[in-house]
């Protein structure tokens, strides 16, 4: 019997897509999907509507599927991630050998990821956590994709996914290997987590110039940054979003102002406190969306409040400008960090210049400033590091500050801008008030403190109530 070289788990908008873009780069492709709980019609439908594609099978019995595959066995499962990948797993061990490879592409959490890879270690199995971004355009015609697992497996798994992923500027494929167990769900995390924040900074600058300009007016401006070095894929979309039609009113104008999320861009901050690293906007960019979905009680308290702005200040759209460009430098300073501290403390030796590079086409947050960044990770560890990045950051931090006082002024809130100003703030200061906390946390329960005066690491206690 002929045998497909990889295998499909999984005929949802991402699997279906993933499906055709490896059909259509040539690998003999099988398909999965169960057929009950009124799935019944998806396998035989995909086939249908596919036929052109000769090199695509199709399976709804999970062992006629396996079997059909060549071994050692290439299988992407693309599910809602959760319990129902071990379930998978737990379906297919009975049919699986020795070197055979599972690849979960959807957004699983990276300890979760670190455990299932061990639990196939210990069958002599290979897991690979694959992260996967680029939604259903970028998975049929060519994602950003962020392998992790052993070396050995992402060698026999590279030819197919380096070919259905994008390719970078030089023609290079936007697909390496990220690193061992968790890495690449945890690189695809941090994505995300960049992700909410690049989102919310937009939401930030609509709010700001939506105070005196249409969003027609607003599409204009920011196609003009579009032109810049600010130019992005979210940039670009946020133009078309907003001078998207329904009749003779914007649609944006009546989409409900309450965010949604699926939790990767909380997990995301939740390792940052684990880990200890700063990630104040992708955190403040969750809690904007928290603070949207509260809309019945802000209804309310904005009625008790009945606060009307006397009169709105025009934003000036040059200083809007620069204080977006900082504050996206910081978000993405952050996001790096996270990783930079995540590599050492799991040993994954994470290259982020490549990591970067694979971020320039394909993925959501593909940016110009993505492609400068992989040159940055060539030469420094940190953006932080680059003296031109420092001096820009330097320059326009008046504007940021000017755009801070401006939501005041007009009561908007800012809460992604305001995090980038602070943390700079913080981390260019020499002196901060920690010297109280540490005296209050010694005064209460004797937690020491150091000492200036003292150098040698020395912790001491006061009695605080000694006269
Ligand atoms: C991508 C996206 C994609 C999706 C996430 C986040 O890279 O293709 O990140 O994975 O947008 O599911 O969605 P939420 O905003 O719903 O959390």
């Amino acid at each position: 019997m002929h045998k497909s070289v990889f295998g499909v788990i999984g005929l949802g908008v991402m699997g279906k897509s993933l499906s055709l873009n490896i059909a259509e780069n040539g690998f003999d492709i099988a398909v999965y999907n169960r057929s009950d709980y009124g799935e019944e019609r998806i396998v035989p439908n995909f086939l249908e509507d596919n036929k052109s594609f000769e090199n695509m099978s199709g399976f709804t019995d999970l062992e006629g599927f396996v079997t059909s595959l060549e071994k050692p066995r290439k299988i992407l499962i693309m599910i809602k991630a959760g319990n129902a990948i071990d379930s998978v797993i737990e379906q297919l061990l009975p049919f699986l050998s020795e070197g055979d490879i599972i690849i979960d592409g959807g957004n699983s959490h990276y300890l979760d990821t670190k455990r299932r890879s061990d639990l196939l270690a210990s069958k002599n199995l290979h897991f690979v956590g694959c992260g996967i971004s680029g939604g259903e355009e970028g998975a049929r015609k060519g994602p950003s994709i962020m392998p992790g697992g052993s070396p050995k497996s992402y060698k026999q798994i590279a030819p197919i996914l380096e070919a259905i992923s994008a390719n970078d500027k030089d023609g290079k494929p936007c697909c390496t290997y990220v690193g061992k167990d968790g890495a690449g769900h945890f690189i695809k995390m941090v994505h995300n987590g960049i992700e909410y924040a690049e989102m919310q900074l937009l939401a930030e600058v609509y709010a700001i110039l939506s105070v005196t300009k249409t969003n027609d007016d607003i599409a204009q401006v920011l196609a003009k940054w579009n032109t810049t070095d600010v130019s992005s894929y979210l940039l670009e979309i946020t133009i078309q979003i907003l001078q998207k039609k329904e009749g003779d009113h914007y649609l944006l104008d009546v989409i409900l102002d309450k965010a949604g999320n699926k939790g990767t861009g909380s997990w995301s901050s939740k390792t940052a406190f684990d880990l200890g690293s700063i990630n104040t906007m992708m955190a403040s960019a969750v809690f904007a969306r928290y603070s949207s979905s509260f809309k019945e009680k802000r209804i309310k308290l904005s009625k008790d409040l009945n606060k009307q702005v006397s009169s709105l200040e025009q934003p000036n759209v040059e200083v809007l400008l620069k204080a977006y460009r900082f504050a996206r430098i910081i978000n993405h300073h952050q996001g790096f960090e996270l990783m930079n501290l995540a590599s050492v403390e799991n040993d994954w030796n994470l290259n982020l210049s490549e990591i970067a590079r694979i971020w320039t086409n394909g993925c959501i947050i593909r940016s110009h400033f993505m492609e400068q960044s992989v040159a940055v990770f060539k030469t420094s560890e940190s953006y932080l590091e680059d003296k031109t990045i420092f001096n820009l950051l330097t320059t326009s931090e008046k504007d940021i500050s000017e755009t801070i006082v401006l939501s005041l002024k007009n009561r908007t809130p800012l809460d992604t801008f305001w995090s980038a100003y602070n943390y700079w703030i913080s981390m260019t200061s020499e002196n901060l008030p920690a010297n109280l906390i540490q005296a209050q946390r010694d005064y209460f329960g004797a937690h020491t403190y150091q000492r200036k005066d003292d150098d040698s690491n020395q912790f001491y206690h006061t009695n605080w109530l000694e006269s």
